[in-house]
Parts: structure tokens; sequence; C-alpha cells
């Protein structure tokens, strides 16, 4: 299978960003963005379609399993993981537009710095100040809410979604259900107040999130336990696919 990758490649912080052609070939039928990648960089022999010599492509990866997140970029515009992208599915009249997600700083290449992910989990303060019993009845919710990769598809494709805004979107929402689901009385004022304030009162509902999450997550239901606790200050129910209460 032969594809030309275009990529916005970027020397460091700053610098004008620039669009290298390859022509890559490969006998896997199912090799992905993540393979074609690492191959590139592994041959370091490769020269674009305008004779040059292809430099080592910056890109981060850890589990090449859709499990860490890591390597998340816009792939032919959409935000996905590139361990998860099948060439022969992601390409466009035999093109791949490979690109560093937008939403956050380009560091070099395709790595970019979510870092503002982590600052707004502790904006949250997203952790219990004392002890907490594991409440049974929504061990599916806190479940969902965990499996977040914090890759940040869902931030590019947030239109309220911005770094340093107030609103902190969907990869904050979903690991705040967590605790929203067991949040002890003596925390619960300020937990609902961080979340009304960083969650709720910034999101359309459009839910365009929720279909580029690799996870496959059940953002919505989530948002609805979340509001229906922190909002309207209802029992909080079971997710879809569960019993509900
Ligand atoms: S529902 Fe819409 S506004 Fe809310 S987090 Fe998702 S994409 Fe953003
Ligand atoms: S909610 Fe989905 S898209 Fe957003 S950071 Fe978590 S895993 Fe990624
Ligand atoms: S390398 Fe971990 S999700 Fe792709």
């Amino acid at each position: 299978m032969k594809v030309r990758l275009d990529i916005l490649r970027c020397e460091s912080i700053g610098s004008k960003p620039f669009w290298q052609s390859i022509d890559y070939e490969t006998e896997d039928e199912n090799s992905t963005v993540a393979a074609a990648l690492t191959d590139i960089n592994n041959s370091g022999s490769y020269i674009d379609t305008e004779e040059r010599a292809v430099s080592h492509i910056s890109w981060e990866c850890s589990c090449l399993q859709k499990k860490c997140g890591a390597c998340a970029m816009l792939i032919n515009s959409y935000p996905r993981l590139a361990c998860d992208s099948k060439l022969k599915e992601v390409r466009r009249n035999g093109v791949i537009r490979i690109e560093p997600l937008k939403k956050f700083p380009v560091v070099r290449d395709l790595v970019v710095d979510r870092s503002i992910m982590m600052e707004n989990l502790k904006t949250m303060k997203l952790w219990f100040q004392e002890y907490a019993r594991a409440d049974e009845t929504v061990g599916d919710i806190a479940y969902e809410g965990s499996r977040c990769l914090q890759c940040g598809c869902c931030l590019e494709v947030c239109p309220n979604f911005y770094s340093g805004g107030q609103f902190f979107g969907t990869a904050t929402i979903v690991p705040a259900s967590r605790l929203i689901s067991a949040v002890p009385e003596s925390q619960r004022k300020e937990v609902f107040r961080e979340y009304r304030k960083h969650g709720y009162e910034g999101c359309g509902k459009s839910l365009a999130c929720r279909s580029v999450c690799p996870a496959g997550i059940d953002i919505e239901d989530l948002l609805v336990n979340s509001n229906a606790a922190a909002v309207w200050k209802r029992r909080k129910r079971k997710l879809k696919n569960g019993k509900k209460d």
C-alpha cells in the first residue's frame, strides 16, 4: 500500500511551521499512522517529494494500544489516536494530512503541550480530602469516568474550550464525574461549585466531543449525572447501559 503523508512540521517553539510530503509504502495492509511515523524515523533515510532529507519527526506515544492517549493528533483534520488510525481507513485520495492538535501550543512537529489539562484538574481539586466510602450504586459512573485517556481530542472539537479559559471542557468534566458521583458531604459544596463554574456553565451541550472520543466514553450520560447532582441537586442514577434507578 502506498500513501502520501503530508506532515506539518515545526522545528521548535515559535518557529514557522512548514509542510513536508513523504511517499510512504508498506506491505502491511493494517499499518497505522503510528507505524508509518515509526518506520520513517527508524529508517533515517527518507527523502520528501522535493528531495529534501526527512529529519526525525517528533511525536508522542507510549502504549501503542489506544490506552495512554499520548499519540493524539489531527489526521485528515480529525482528532484521532495515531496508533488507532489505519492508513487504509484514514487516507483520502491516497493522501493523509497529519498535524499537531491545534488547541495546545506546539513544542515540536506533532508534540503539543497539553499540561493545561492537568492544571485544570488541579483547579477543580479533583481528589478526596478525607476518607470516602465507595458507593456501589454509582460504580459504573466512576468506572466510565476513569476511562478518560487525557488525550485532548474532545477539546479539539469543542467550540467553547480554549486554553486558559474558564470552561475546562470534557477532559475535565469526565474525570470530575468520578468525584461528583461519590463526593463526601464536607466537600460537596466546593466541588459542586467548581463543577458549575468550569463545566456546566460553559457547555453548549452540542456533544461534538462525544463523537471524537477515542475511548468511546458515554460523555452524555456522565454530563447528565453530574448536572443532576451538582446543578439540579437530584439523586444520581446509573448509566444508561446499566440498570437505571
Ligand atoms: S458538549 Fe459541546 S460545549 Fe460541551 S464539552 Fe462537548 S463539545 Fe464542548
Ligand atoms: S473524554 Fe475522551 S476525548 Fe476527552 S480527553 Fe478523555 S478520552 Fe480523550
Ligand atoms: S500510543 Fe498510547 S494511545 Fe496511542
